[in-house]
């Protein structure tokens, strides 16, 4: 299968459109415990020192107008910056009126940002190795740092727990190609960090993203379980209460690649939560807590959904078995990230947001969500369980 990564569709393989397959193979995905606070990180002692903006510093964003990249605009702003974003024009115009705005294709030319110089680059739009070998080598020499926000998809063996940052990473035979699909897009993006390191050699900071969730988010994963308890009644869940889940809200993520950048972070992190073990038990709890839904929970092995062709990830997002080729695909460790200040809001707090932001969409939007099971499949699934049982 191929995608379009400039498509509005296009947001990670681990979205609505691609087979289990990719995405058992892209399983990317951790998030919550502890409070963020915005400008505060903890020092050695665990207590928090201020971190005083940095005065008159700029910093571009090669890209900026869809999910993450409006939180690194927002991060970047309360810390003082002054944003300039490069894109097409063609995603949410308008959405930043003050700031300035530099259009074209990267794929194409970066004539815009000629003779252009900023402290940070942050680049939340590269998914192919030739874009990186052309922006960072063009801004090299304008700018201290560049941010690429890469992918925990890199890794090539999600059967492992506790994948870090020297875990090996996929490779393709073809690094050219310029299509994503057949399980490309980890070695793609770990090509693109490679492209970065080269052109900028110690000024890179590779940000690798679990799962990114919370309000706006395009691909309705994680959005499915607060939507899908808030309506109430018998809910289909997916294998056991303990089974590890992980991802990050996207204001956590957008605030720490500002901030890390800011502090002179260098190297890889992967950058997923949570701080501790979160199972998807706590996360369907978490979502009748804060809809106050009088939801019930009934649990289906995985291989019970499996025979009913019930997909981990896409059918039953977020989760994926904790057994075989996926058994470390949601206990990727996040303790670099998390000893340089990545910090967690309440995972109430992204559950409620995430909530209320569905609830803005328009009904068509919302009418057809892009991942977890229909209304009428669910209820034919639960009443096979219920038949079994
Ligand atoms: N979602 C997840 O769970 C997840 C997990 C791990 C990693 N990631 C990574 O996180 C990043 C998040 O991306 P995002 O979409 O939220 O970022 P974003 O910066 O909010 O949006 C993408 C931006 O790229 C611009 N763009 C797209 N194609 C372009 C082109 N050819 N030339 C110039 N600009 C272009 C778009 O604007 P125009 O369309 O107007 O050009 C848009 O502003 C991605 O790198 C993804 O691989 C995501």
């Amino acid at each position: 299968m191929t995608l379009d990564p400039t498509s509005a569709r296009f947001t990670d393989p681990l979205s609505g459109g691609l087979s289990r397959r990719d995405w058992l193979r892209a399983a990317a995905l951790g998030a919550i415990a502890g409070a963020a606070l915005p400008g505060l990180v903890l020092g050695a002692d665990g207590k928090a020192a201020p971190e005083p903006p940095p005065a008159g510093k700029t910093l571009l964003v090669l890209g900026g107008t869809s999910f993450l990249g409006p939180q690194v605009v927002d991060a970047a702003k309360a810390r003082g910056y002054k944003v300039t974003l490069f894109n097409r024009g063609k995603t949410n115009p308008g959405m930043f009126p003050d700031l300035e705005q530099l259009h074209g294709d990267r794929n194409v030319s970066l004539a815009p940002l000629e003779g252009r110089k900023w402290d940070v680059v942050v680049d939340t739009s590269a998914y192919f190795p030739r874009q990186v070998r052309m922006s960072a080598g063009l801004l090299k020499d304008a700018s201290k740092a560049y941010v690429l926000v890469s992918s925990i998809s890199v890794y090539v063996d999600t059967s492992k727990p506790r994948l870090d940052e020297s875990s090996p990473v996929g490779k393709i035979p073809d690094g050219t190609v310029e299509t994503i699909g057949e399980g490309n897009y980890g070695p793609l993006k770990a090509l693109c960090e490679q492209a970065a390191e080269k052109e900028m050699p110690g000024r890179v900071l590779n940000v690798r993203p679990g799962l990114i969730v919370g309000p706006g988010d395009p691909t309705d994963r994680f959005t499915y379980w607060p939507v899908r308890v808030a309506r109430g009644g018998e809910v289909l869940a997916p294998g056991d209460p303990a089974d590890p889940v992980q991802f990050i809200d996207v204001r956590d993520l957008g605030e720490w690649i500002v901030r890390a950048a800011d502090k002179g972070t260098r190297g890889v992190f992967n950058a997923t939560g949570p701080a501790a073990p979160l199972g998807i038990g706590d996360l369907l709890s978490a979502c009748r807590k804060v809809s106050r839904s009088d939801a019930t929970f009934r649990w289906a092995h995985a291989a019970f959904l499996e025979a009913q062709k019930v997909e981990a990830w896409s059918d039953m997002p977020v989760w994926l078995p904790p057994a075989g080729e996926t058994l470390g695909a949601n206990r990727v460790s996040a303790a670099r990230a998390i000893a340089a200040g990545l910090s967690f809001r309440p995972l109430e707090t992204t559950v409620a947001d995430t909530l209320a932001w569905w609830k803005t969409l328009p009904d068509e939007r919302r009418a057809k969500p892009k991942a977890g099971l229909a209304p009428d499949r669910e209820a034919a699934v639960l009443a096979a369980l219920r038949a079994r049982a």
